[in-house]
């Protein structure tokens, strides 16, 4: 059977890739940024995942105000990247896992989440940048399953609901008859708002306040509106929904392997997270 064997939170600013591109990574502006990988690469070394599950949400380039769906996940064998307009390179392909994907679709809808499939889909800023970081060689050794949510045009799912899509995932993950070793991944975040008279807006004390709840008590935080979190966290920093479906995927006991919180990058408050999932046979035997 598949395991899940943890989870990382990762900010996906786009300006990350201009920093990769021109080997910035031990400037003084990035180093304290990049210098909190150092232990997502050793984990990922020793864990050797087989299948990265990616919550993100999409900015313009695959869905557009016109059409935007709340949760949307990807069946495809591959998945492209575009141009985004940032000024970055273009990120390579990622290959998927479709059959895992379908495994995904079909137990959600059984567990009525009625997610919109997409058998071709371009993934962004928010797949990509968190990918580079992660594994920094030539080769990204893992396929993926990407699952959007719409963090940008309101009404946008609560974040009970996304702990709850999280939770679905994780079940059917799970239930998955092959012995895969997954992986689950939030990106975005923490606070920060591009736009409008608070742009530059971030929020330490809240942002610290989440990435102690999240590991034990992620309940606590559905109590906050997406209103109530626009303004603690910024209209951006809603994409700590992404964080929340990770989380939600986490069944077993969870425990904060490695916290890096830094800002600013660019306009946000950066943090980079591992997290274990120790199930209860795996306690046992060890
Ligand atoms: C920035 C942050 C984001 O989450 C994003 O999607 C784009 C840009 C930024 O801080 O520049
Ligand atoms: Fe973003």
């Amino acid at each position: 059977m598949a395991t899940i064997i943890g989870g990382i939170g990762s900010t996906h600013v786009p300006a990350i890739g201009k920093a990769i591109a021109e080997k910035k990574q031990n400037d003084p502006y990035w180093k304290p940024f990049f210098k909190g990988f150092d232990y997502v690469h050793y984990w990922l070394a020793r864990t050797r995942p087989d299948v990265a599950v990616v919550f993100y949400n999409d900015h313009g380039l695959n869905f557009f105000l016109d059409k935007l769906p709340t949760f949307a996940i990807g069946a495809a064998d591959e998945y492209r990247s575009e141009d985004e307009g940032w000024g970055i390179p273009v990120s390579r392909p990622i290959p998927g896992d479709a059959a895992l994907s379908w495994h995904l679709i079909n137990a959600l809808v059984a567990d009525e989440f009625d997610v919109t499939t997409c058998q071709d889909m371009l993934i962004d800023h928010a797949v990509t940048i968190p990918m580079a970081l992660m594994w920094p060689g030539p080769v990204w050794p893992i396929k993926i399953v990407p699952v959007e949510i719409n963090t940008v045009q309101h009404p946008l799912p609560t974040l009970q609901r996304s702990l709850r899509l999280g939770r679905s995932i994780g079940r059917a993950i799970e239930s998955y008859e092959k012995d895969l070793r997954v992986v689950v991944i939030g990106t975005g975040g923490l606070s920060h708002q591009l736009d409008g008279t608070r742009a530059g807006f971030i929020n330490k004390e809240f942002d610290l306040l989440c990435l102690d709840k999240i590991v034990g008590d992620p309940e606590t935080l559905t109590r906050y509106s997406i209103h109530d979190w626009v303004q603690e966290s910024g209209s951006q920093g809603v994409e700590f929904l992404n964080w929340m479906a990770m989380r939600g995927t986490l069944t077993g006991r969870v425990t904060e392997l490695s916290r890096n919180y830094h800002i600013p990058i660019s306009n946000t408050a950066a943090a980079t997270v591992v997290y274990d999932n120790q199930k209860e046979t795996a306690r046992k035997a060890a």
